[in-house]
């Protein structure tokens, strides 16, 4: 015998698993630019800004606003509808209270860029 047990993977309830979506090439989306993508009738904003990639939920709770249109700066994004303004990286609303958008995960991986979704239920 090896020195290896084969043991069940059981994630806790806790454990968020992700699937990888191939969005495009790696350097699809230039820097400083902002492009909304549909997924499965969801649609998702993502940014390339000089802090790397981000992705948040594409319509904004307010009014549906685009996201993808809003302008950046300073790590946020303002809604252009009517100015309501997002964290990037957290989603949170920064300019008052008030409800966040979900954010998703972006990375590259193997020369894609590569959205993290929760993952299809397995069971
Ligand atoms: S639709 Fe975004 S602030 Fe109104």
């Amino acid at each position: 015998m090896g020195p290896y047990r084969r043991v069940p993977l059981v994630l806790p309830a806790s454990a968020h698993v992700i699937d990888w979506v191939r969005l495009a090439p790696a350097g699809a989306l230039p820097l400083n630019e902002s492009v909304t993508v549909e997924i499965d009738g969801d649609r998702i904003a993502l940014f390339h800004t000089e802090h790397g990639y981000h992705a948040l939920a594409g319509s904004c709770p307010h009014m549906g606003g685009p996201l993808s249109e809003g302008s950046v700066g300073d790590g946020a994004v303002t809604c252009p509808l009517h100015g309501w303004r997002y964290d990037l990286s957290t989603g949170q609303r920064l300019d008052r209270r008030g409800q966040p958008v979900p954010t998703y995960p972006v990375e590259v991986r193997q020369g894609w860029l590569c959205l993290g979704l929760p993952a299809q239920d397995r069971s």
